[in-house]
């Protein structure tokens, strides 16, 4: 072994060519070698959790996307985000000090160096694209090489040498859900301690019905395009009915006034302490809106919070219409025909996500106002959404 750990220190630390014996070190090399031998027999033989349920399509185009600088670069300057998750670490410093600490999908190792900061003794930043290796010389042109531990990989399919006592990461999506890397973050609980703790603890997705007949209308006529009988010389009009699906098959990514919302927010929680994997590859919210304005519904609008748990204190991330802006907006998704309702009036039903292949989910809503009995609904595909 001691041969291996030698010899992977001089190859890893490419500019210099030198031995680091400390145990974490020691340690992480160990575990490293040992990420590439199971990396190696994985290929042959098993497939890990995260392989199993992604296409491998959609793997590569991820990783390459958060492997770009400018990506990581776009997360950091979300002011909302990153100084949220600065504060909700620095001000729980009792939970860090001291503290082993595993950041999932580290991207620039950001909160790795919020960690440390707050007094960790050591941080494992696990992160499976090629931005690792940037990570990895930030780590050490800060001098905390001693500290923070780059491990490149998927954290279904890495090793650590000793459990933590803290997880940190930034998994969120579009719709709270979106990139299924909840998942990944709940698949790393496995390297929890008994009494270990998550941060971010819980997140709350929010829903309420919205009327914005512009919105619709826009939608419409970008199909209409197809409505075409003498497009240069070429009647198009067979493909509209395809078209208008299309375009309703995507959730729209943007921000709106407050006063589209017809009703207060229907809330579902996904507790990060608790929740398994399996958990997320099916979720199904029912509603009941009590109206408080009569019109018309167009649709489902969508938003998330995040809360961090500390021993000191409770800090929120909100994505929410009435907060400033972040970089996952609000996302809004249409009914394929609006439901008219009066104030006073229930609109009821539920709202399905299913998990695909492609690290998103299959969205179904179905919606009845049940004093009339009209119905509506709509099936969307959060994999393609539309940024207006
Ligand atoms: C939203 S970014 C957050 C980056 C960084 N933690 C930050 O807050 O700026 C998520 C990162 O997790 C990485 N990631 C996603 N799934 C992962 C997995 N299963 N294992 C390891 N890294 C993963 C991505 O490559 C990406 O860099």
């Amino acid at each position: 072994p001691s041969l291996c750990v030698s010899h992977y220190a001089v190859s890893r630390d490419t500019g210099e060519c030198k031995y680091e014996t400390g145990l974490p070190f020691i340690l992480a090399d160990l575990s490293s070698f040992s990420n590439t031998l199971k990396r190696c027999r994985n290929e042959k033989t098993e497939s890990s959790v995260f392989s199993q349920r992604t296409e491998e399509a959609s793997a590569v185009q991820y990783f390459q996307f958060y492997g770009c600088i400018s990506q990581q670069q776009n997360m950091m300057q979300d002011f909302v985000r990153t100084a949220t998750y600065h504060r909700a670490i620095l001000q729980n410093h009792t939970d860090f000090r001291d503290k082993v600490v595993l950041d999932v999908g580290c991207g620039s190792g950001i909160l790795s160096f919020f960690a440390v900061q707050a007094g960790a003794r050591r941080v494992y930043a696990v992160e499976a694209s090629s931005v690792a290796q940037y990570a990895e010389l930030l780590v050490k042109n800060n001098h905390l090489s001693d500290k923070i531990i780059v491990v490149p990989g998927k954290i279904e399919d890495i090793s650590l040498p000793e459990a933590v006592d803290v997880i940190i990461s930034e998994p969120m999506g579009y719709m709270l859900f979106n990139e299924r890397m909840l998942e990944s973050y709940l698949h790393s609980k496995k390297w929890l301690k008994a009494n270990g703790m998550m941060f971010p603890t819980f997140g709350d997705i929010h829903l309420a019905p919205f009327s914005d007949e512009q919105l619709y209308m826009e939608h419409y006529s970008r199909a209409n395009f197809w409505y075409q009988q003498c497009f240069y010389g070429v009647n198009l009009s067979s493909l509209r009915g395809a078209a208008v699906d299309e375009y309703f098959r995507q959730p729209i990514v943007d921000t709106f006034d407050v006063r589209i919302l017809m009703a207060r927010t229907v809330k579902y929680t996904v507790n990060f302490m608790d929740s398994e994997e399996a958990d997320l590859h099916r979720v199904e919210i029912p509603f009941v809106f009590q109206l408080t304005q009569s019109g018309l519904v167009h649709g489902l609008a969508f938003w998330f919070d995040v809360a961090f748990v500390g021993s000191l204190v409770t800090v929120w991330l909100s994505t929410a219409p009435t907060e400033p802006l972040t970089h996952w907006y609000q996302v809004r998704c249409l009914l394929h025909t609006p439901l008219f309702a009066k104030e006073g009036e229930t609109l009821s039903g539920k709202v399905l996500f299913v998990a695909n292949r492609r690290q998103s989910y299959d969205i179904q809503i179905v919606a009845l106002v049940n004093q009339t009995g009209f119905r509506s609904g709509n099936i969307l595909d959060l994999k393609n959404p539309f940024f207006r």
